[in-house]
């Protein structure tokens, strides 16, 4: 009897993962709380654009239709062509809508023979001959709840929604202290155009967060509002957001998307060979950056208005932290329709919000909190047993140990896709997708307990290395040919996609070079 495969969120990795487990031929069941496929993409900001170039984000073996003409179409268009992958593939039969999964148990050995495996699942098989999942979901519709027993669980959860990071303030100077509205980007994402535009018209905001929706949300406040009633932007961090993808002409892609990139930085399990190599190299990877930084710098003025980055373009690109700045963002600020400040820690007051070490208040009636979201305890909440969420959080200063992006060690019969980031997460949930079906489908097998950790262990070395305090977002963008070769070898594929040695060290790597046709290649 096929296998039956629970996934969880029926987002862009939960449809891939669909679509790759049918491929092999198990039964896949998806659980999707919302009444729709996409995720992210079913509520936006009204002017999210996608960030990444749309040839970047696209399944391999469904483009783009010809009618989206746009490098980086509207969010409309990126939920159209979501959907109609969804359509496409006939997926939609296997997902159940409005159908909230309270939580996972483990239905198997007890805690104490699972801790003493060396091998994954006991046995380094996927599917366990002694255990099942059981998934516990509620029926948002008819309020019902219903459990499945499943042999396996993809869990798809998001890392960017659901669950807001909502700053924590001493009593009495939080959010409860003041007269005027607080919300979280979600809520204003969650609102329709209109209403979003009347809920912040005439008044004076602060937006809290220098990322990608802080400066969506401060670029719509100046859409609602004019120079009398500013936005004003509270920025912890400044960051090297970018103006396009073109620094000084030359595609980014070309300086941070391919091997020759990649050949620059240290890398986990690199040889003797390739960590000279990249030591010999530093000098290039530290002009590559000032490079960046010096076009960023001038096109957005961004000495003028005290917005320069501590840090390099580098742990920004290796922390996926680019975010691409609206058009005229920094004309607004000219124009004191935007307001930046830096406000390394603040508190509420009844009348606005006080940096620390300031004594005047800027005076607000609605804050809105871009502050991005908790995604390791959203996915660490699904499991019902504190012993695995305690494997899933893995140690305190430790990012959240998954191998290969995709399997907790010690959690059997189970899978994680789209919580790792990289700078195209389309494209690396389906790589992802793929190589877990083909592990599922027995093409090849994990190494023992101990040797994944060991190679969990060397990522977490090179994210703390490289993305210094923002490890935890587990950023494999600046390394993405190196853990796709790792997934590719592991599968049996040929690692080099490309048409010649040239190709190979410098043109960018990409979706395309994984299309299903030349993948056994
Ligand atoms: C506004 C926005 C724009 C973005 N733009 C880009 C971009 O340009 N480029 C890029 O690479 N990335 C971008 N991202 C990152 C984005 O998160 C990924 O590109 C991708 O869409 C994530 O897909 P996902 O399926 O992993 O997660 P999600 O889209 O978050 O989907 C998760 C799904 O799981 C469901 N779910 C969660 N919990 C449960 C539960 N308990 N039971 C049942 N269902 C559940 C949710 O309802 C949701 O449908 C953007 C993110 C946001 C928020
Ligand atoms: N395609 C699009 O147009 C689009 C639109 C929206 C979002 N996105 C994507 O969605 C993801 C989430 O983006 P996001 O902007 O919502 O969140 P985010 O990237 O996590 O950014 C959160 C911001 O909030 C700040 N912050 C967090 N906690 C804070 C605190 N306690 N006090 C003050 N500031 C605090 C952070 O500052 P520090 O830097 O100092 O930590 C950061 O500036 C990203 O991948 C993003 O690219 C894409």
């Amino acid at each position: 009897m096929a296998r039956q495969v629970g996934i969880v969120g029926a987002g862009i990795s939960g449809l891939l993962a669909c679509k790759y487990t049918l491929s092999k031929g198990f039964h896949p069941v998806v659980f999707e709380s919302q009444s729709s496929v996409g995720g992210v993409w079913t509520q936006t900001v009204g002017t999210t654009r996608l960030q990444t170039p749309r040839s970047n984000y696209q399944f391999s073996d469904f483009p783009w239709p010809s009618s989206v003409t746009d490098d980086f179409p509207n969010q409309h268009d990126v939920f159209d062509y979501v959907k109609a992958y969804a359509q496409h593939f006939d997926l939609l039969k296997h997902i159940k809508f409005n159908t909230k999964v309270a939580g996972i148990e483990y239905e198997g050995p007890p805690d104490e023979e699972i801790r003493s495996w060396s091998l994954w699942g006991g046995t380094g098989e996927p599917f366990g001959s002694k255990g099942k999942w059981k998934v516990i979901v509620e029926d948002l519709e008819s309020l019902s709840t219903e459990i499945y027993l499943v042999d396996f669980v993809i869990v798809c959860v998001g890392r960017f929604s659901g669950l807001p990071n909502i700053p924590e303030f001493p009593p009495h100077k939080g959010p409860e202290a003041f007269h005027g509205k607080v919300i979280h980007s979600m809520d204003y994402a969650a609102m329709d155009n209109e209403k979003a535009a009347e809920f912040i018209k005439g008044k004076r905001v602060i937006v809290v967060g220098f990322q990608k929706s802080a400066l969506d949300i401060a670029m719509e406040c100046t859409f609602a509002n004019g120079v009398e009633n500013p936005c004003t932007v509270f920025y912890r961090t400044a960051h090297w957001n970018v103006p396009d993808y073109l620094p000084w002409g030359i595609p980014l892609g070309y300086m941070y998307l391919n091997r020759f990139s990649e050949l620059m930085v240290h890398k986990p399990g690199e040889g003797l060979l390739l960590g000279l190599l990249a030591t010999i190299l530093a000098p290039l990877r530290w002009s590559y950056s000032k490079f960046v930084e010096s076009d960023i710098k001038r096109k957005l003025r961004l000495a003028k208005h005290g917005t320069v980055p501590t840090h390099s373009f580098l742990h920004e690109i290796s922390s996926c932290l680019i975010s691409t700045v609206p058009e005229k963002f920094y004309d607004k600020v000219e124009e004191g329709r935007i307001k930046l400040k830096k406000a390394p820690s603040f508190s509420f007051c009844h009348n606005g919000v006080l940096v620390e070490g300031e004594t005047t208040p800027v005076e607000a009636d609605v804050v809105i909190l871009a502050t991005g979201f908790k995604g390791e305890k959203k996915l660490g909440d699904i499991f019902l047993s504190q012993t695995f969420q305690d494997y899933m959080a893995g140690s305190p200063d430790a990012a959240m140990p998954l191998y290969r992006e995709c399997i907790q060690p010690h959690i059997p019969q189970l899978a994680v896709i789209g919580f790792s980031e990289s700078v195209s997460n389309l494209y690396t949930s389906e790589i992802r997708c793929r190589w877990l079906a083909e592990l599922l489908d027995g093409t090849f097998k994990l190494p023992s307990i101990k040797e994944m950790e060991k190679d969990v262990t060397k990522w977490d070395e090179y994210l703390k290395r490289y993305s210094g305090e923002y490890y935890r977002r587990k950023c494999i963008g600046a390394l993405h040919v190196w853990y796709n070769d790792q997934l590719c070898k592991d599968m049996g594929w040929n690692p080099r996609r490309k048409k010649g040695f040239f190709a190979e060290l410098f043109e960018p790597y990409g979706p395309l070079d994984y299309v299903p046709s030349s993948a056994a290649s």
